[in-house]
């Protein structure tokens, strides 16, 4: 499995032109006292009902890093922006023409940015000593289902997360979250096929209008995005060297 390749981000990095940006952003940044300033009241309030310090830590580095960017991209100050959310949870900025999602997952997380299109991206860690056919059972199709427990052990772990991050990044990307049933859509998963999602008997015409495209963000990780643009372009940025601009 190749990595996506991270791209050193300047001002260029903030210009669209109908391509799909995804960043790759630690949680756990060299300054995290530095960011808590960028958060509302409300986002502060969501990161101290944290049980977890780390997962506080998470949150806010998190939090903080979207508004960096999506800050660069609208050419405004990160604190000052105000996001919405729709009915079933997925934020958006009122009157500003972006779309854009946040994906994270133990310590990476993905924001996908594009300027037309709605758009849906997911990261995974593949954790060690996790019952992946379990899991399989009870959430994918049964066509999902089958093909996973076809393939050889080694490569079961790799084509679960990337069946589970395809999925949740083609929930997210129609913003319906877990109201679109995860057994009423396939997606691949082999390791060696394309990323592709296969059919959509929820919603038959959905599997011609959004392109689904994998993510390596880092070995351990899987990744995947989804928009609704039939030709999809992506450009890589790695947020992590975002501060030194
Ligand atoms: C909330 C959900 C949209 C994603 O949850 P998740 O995979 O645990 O978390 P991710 O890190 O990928 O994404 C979380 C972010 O998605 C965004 N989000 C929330 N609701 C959303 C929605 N309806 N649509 C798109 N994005 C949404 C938020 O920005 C959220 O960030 P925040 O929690 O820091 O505010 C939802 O799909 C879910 O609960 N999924 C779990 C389903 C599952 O059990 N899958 C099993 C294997 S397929």
């Amino acid at each position: 499995m190749i990595k996506s390749c991270w791209n050193a981000p300047g001002p260029a990095s903030f210009t669209l032109d109908g391509t799909t940006h995804i960043w790759l952003i630690s949680l756990e940044p060299d300054n995290p006292d530095e960011l808590n300033r960028y958060l509302s009241a409300t986002e502060l309030g969501r990161a101290n009902r944290f049980a977890f310090d780390k997962h506080r830590r998470h949150f806010i580095a998190a939090h903080a890093q979207l508004r960096i960017i999506l800050g660069n991209y609208l050419d405004a100050r990160a604190d000052s922006l105000s996001f919405e959310q729709n009915s079933y949870g997925k934020p958006f900025i009122k009157n500003f023409p972006l779309y854009f999602n946040i994906s994270h997952s133990n310590l990476l997380g993905l924001i996908a940015v594009n300027g037309k299109h709605d758009v849906g991206v997911d990261i995974e860690w593949n954790r060690p000593n996790f019952n992946e056919l379990r899991i399989a059972d009870r959430f994918f199709s049964a066509t999902e289902t089958k093909q996973l427990y076809a393939l050889p052990a080694e490569l079961q772990k790799k084509a679960f997360f990337n069946c589970w991050s395809r999925k949740e990044a083609y929930i997210k990307a129609r913003g319906k979250g877990l109201a679109i049933p995860l057994d009423q859509f396939q997606v691949s998963l082999r390791p060696d096929e394309p990323a592709e999602i296969i059919s959509t008997e929820h919603d038959p015409i959905a599997a011609k209008e959004w392109k689904l495209a994998q993510i390596v963000p880092d070995e351990q990780y899987s990744g995947a995005v989804v928009v609704n643009q039939k030709d999809l372009i992506l450009e890589f940025w790695d947020g992590k060297l975002l501060t030194s601009i």
